[in-house]
């Protein structure tokens, strides 16, 4: 089965983490973002994956390019200036003749895809949209639906007072080909505002899948931050993580007095220095040099990182090549030293 994976946009709100890498491509457990939902959708049978692009794809490309062992078949679908959420669904899809997933693709969940699909079958649907229950609705869009799932009015970023229900979508929908009919040719289209308010107003089957499972949009840094402790705690899961206490990549170089309390997963070729601490849940990337006595604690570091005598990294992540001084101290910092400097 086809899924179509929307991984345009700039992901400003992930800055300063996108300065260095495009948002599907930033590591969590080390593994770039987007593979995680590549081969989270494969465990499902959905092995025709789509990546709809609109931002700096030559990093992508390049990656996938060198990761053949994907039991899926991958393309990219180019998109000259943004076309919206739907407008990039219609540049990606236009000779779909069978329904088809199309997920957000900053979004990580345990959603059941086979489940949704046959529910979707089951409904006769023309689409369906899975629905997760979150505290504040306002960032996202609100769905309400009837007693038998039917969804009755999208409401897309919300003040207080419209939030109607905490159920929003969660970037995951089923959808059959009519709904190509739909969206514009070329143009700047949006599922949100779009597409769905005009197929509720046509009174097409359009339905709801509300899941408890898993889920999160890994768009801010503290979302980032939060998808990589959850998956090393085990509260999420991924084919290509399995939760355990220490994971050490190969030619780590970890001194006998340092200590190491889990979860934590160090990439390979980083060395630990004498009294150092590291304290899960923790993810360093390769190469990284962690001087003695230094403390890391419920952090994210990424590639080649030097952490010098005696520093401390509290609730923070440091985006690739940093040099942390002695007795640096960072708490609850996100920083790249890529990024612009104000003048
Ligand atoms: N190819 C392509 N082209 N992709 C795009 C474009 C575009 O022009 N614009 C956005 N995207 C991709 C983004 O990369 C992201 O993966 C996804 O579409 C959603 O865009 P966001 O900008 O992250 O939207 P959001 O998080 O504010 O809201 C959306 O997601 C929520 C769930 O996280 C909406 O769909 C909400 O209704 C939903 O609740
Ligand atoms: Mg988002």
């Amino acid at each position: 089965m086809k899924a179509i994976i929307l991984v345009g946009g700039e992901g400003t709100r992930l800055r300063p983490l996108t300065y260095s890498v495009v948002k599907p491509m930033v590591p969590v457990a080390n593994r770039p973002f987007i593979e995680h939902v590549i081969r989270k959708l494969a465990l499902h049978g959905i092995d025709d994956i789509v990546l709809a692009m609109g931002y700096r794809p030559d990093s992508i490309y390049a990656y996938f390019k060198d990761h053949r062992d994907l039991d899926v078949k991958l393309t990219y679908s180019l998109e000259e200036k943004p076309l919206g959420t739907a407008g990039a669904v219609k540049n990606a899809g236009r000779h779909i003749k069978e329904s088809v997933f199309v997920l957000n693709g900053d979004c990580f969940s345990d959603i059941d895809y086979s489940e949704m699909y046959r529910q979707h079958k089951h409904n006769q649907a023309r689409a369906t949209i899975a629905l997760t229950e979150v505290d504040d609705p306002t960032r996202f869009g609100v769905v309400e639906t009837d007693e038998g799932g039917r969804v009755l009015r999208f409401i897309e970023k919300p003040g207080w007072e419209d939030v109607t229900s905490h159920w929003i979508n969660a970037g995951v929908y089923v959808l059959d080909p009519e709904v190509l009919e739909y969206i514009p040719d070329d143009q700047f289209y949006m599922f949100e505002n779009g597409v769905f308010p005009s197929m509720l107003e046509k009174g097409e089957p359009f339905y709801a899948y509300r899941s408890h499972a898993y889920w999160i949009d890994m768009g801010t840094p503290e979302q980032y931050h939060r998808i990589n402790s959850d998956l090393l705690l085990g509260n999420c899961s991924s084919p290509l993580h399995v939760a355990r206490d220490i994971i050490i990549g190969e030619g780590c170089e970890i001194h006998p007095s340092a200590h190491l309390t889990g979860p934590v997963m160090l990439a390979g070729e980083c060395r630990v220095g004498a009294e150092a601490s590291i304290k899960g849940p923790a993810v360093l990337g390769r190469g990284c040099r962690i001087a003695g006595g230094a403390v890391i604690e419920n952090s994210l570091l990424w590639d080649d990182i030097t952490v010098a005598e005696g520093a401390i990294i509290i609730n923070s992540i440091v985006a690739s090549g940093a040099k942390i001084d002695k007795r640096q101290r960072l708490e609850g910092q996100t920083i790249n030293h890529r990024a612009p400097t104000a003048k």
